[in-house]
């Protein structure tokens, strides 16, 4: 027994920023951004926390799923970072949803969806849980360095969640990990320990553009394929392509090297920026409110990230 997804949800915070607006305290500009990146503008918190944003997403995706918070079996939530480092991000949207499920998190960086959707599938297969919530949520803008024209400028918050029920959803999922701080990193804070010696690192996001660049497109390619073949599909049967949203050009990039139709492809950066974990269900869920999905349709969700770690799923719609 595999899974369906029966409802979604996302949320993010109030505060649309634009290229511009960065540009005010940031040596970049709305044509470098746009042009190396395709992003226009990001949400990022103000007042907001990371669990006000993963409450409001779960709460919608229970909406959309006509599912009441009791009747979870199980919490997942995908963050690099929660509100706490304990309790989790999940235990804290158990308890503001009233649930009283087991909640975990994982730590997959912009892969955690679909690490977490993996998960969830031992679940059902183990016959062990009937209704899955599964959360994704950041607020990068607490992670990354804001001297750091190089990375803040690509980074946004939000989260994005969905229901799962028993099902025959799920058509195939890979994930893989290639462990490497080299390309990115974010360090823990140092303690204040008088007996350890004190570390020189900086507390914010490191990345080597040019690295995860090339990691991406060929993570990309080659998960989709795998997931695609694994499934028993040819690229042609692939409805929409839900990519991870990091780098329209990381996206153009792997449309040429595969055979899904360029129209099949849908992006939402230009509104949100990368929001990590986030991106794949937020924009999913923006799928499933507008009405694109329709029963039946064949559905290939795709990520990559720090870790380094990726994974692909293909997943047939059925609600
Ligand atoms: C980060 C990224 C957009 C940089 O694009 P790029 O074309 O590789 O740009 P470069 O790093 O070569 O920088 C080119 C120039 O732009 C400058 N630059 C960097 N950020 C800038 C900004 N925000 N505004 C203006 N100029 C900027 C650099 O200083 C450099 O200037 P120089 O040539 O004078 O040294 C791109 O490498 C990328 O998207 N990588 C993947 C990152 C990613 O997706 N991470 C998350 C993974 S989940």
């Amino acid at each position: 027994m595999s899974f369906q997804i029966i409802g979604t949800g996302s949320a993010y915070p109030a505060a649309s920023i634009t290229n511009d607006d960065i540009s005010k305290f940031v040596d970049t500009s709305d044509e470098w951004i746009s042009t190396r990146t395709g992003i226009r503008s990001r949400r990022l918190a103000w007042d907001e926390t990371v669990s006000d944003y993963a409450v409001h997403a779960a709460q919608g995706a229970l909406e959309n799923a006509g599912t009441k918070p009791e009747e979870l079996d199980l919490i997942i939530c995908a963050t690099a970072r929660g509100e706490f480092l304990t309790p989790s991000l999940a235990c804290v949207v158990q308890s503001r949803l009233g649930a009283g499920c087991p909640a975990f998190d994982i730590n997959a960086a912009c892969s955690g969806f679909l690490y977490a959707l993996d998960a969830a599938e031992g679940w059902f297969a183990r016959g062990r849980a009937s209704r899955v919530l599964v959360v994704a949520a950041e607020q990068m803008s607490e992670l990354v360095n804001w001297n750091d024209r190089s990375t803040c400028v690509l980074f946004g918050d939000g989260a994005g969640a969905a229901v799962l029920a028993p099902g025959e959803g799920l058509q195939s999922i890979c994930i893989h990990a290639k462990g490497s701080t080299e390309e990115l990193r974010i360090a823990c804070a140092q303690g204040n320990s008088p007996f350890a010696k004190p570390r020189e690192n900086s507390p914010f996001l490191q990345m080597d553009g040019k690295g995860v660049y090339k990691f991406a497109v060929s993570a990309m390619c080659h998960d989709l394929e795998q997931a695609i073949e694994q499934a028993g599909l040819s690229q042609e049967e692939i409805d929409l392509v839900l990519p991870h949203q990091a780098n329209i050009r990381i996206i153009e990039t792997a449309i040429h090297r595969l055979n899904i139709p360029a129209e099949r492809y849908r992006t939402n950066i230009d509104r949100y920026g990368n929001t990590s974990a986030a991106s794949i269900p937020i924009l999913l869920d923006e799928l499933n409110r507008a009405g694109e999905l329709r029963p039946g349709m064949m559905l290939a969700l795709t990520a990559f990230g720090g870790g380094l770690t990726s994974g692909a799923c293909v997943i047939r719609w059925t609600k």
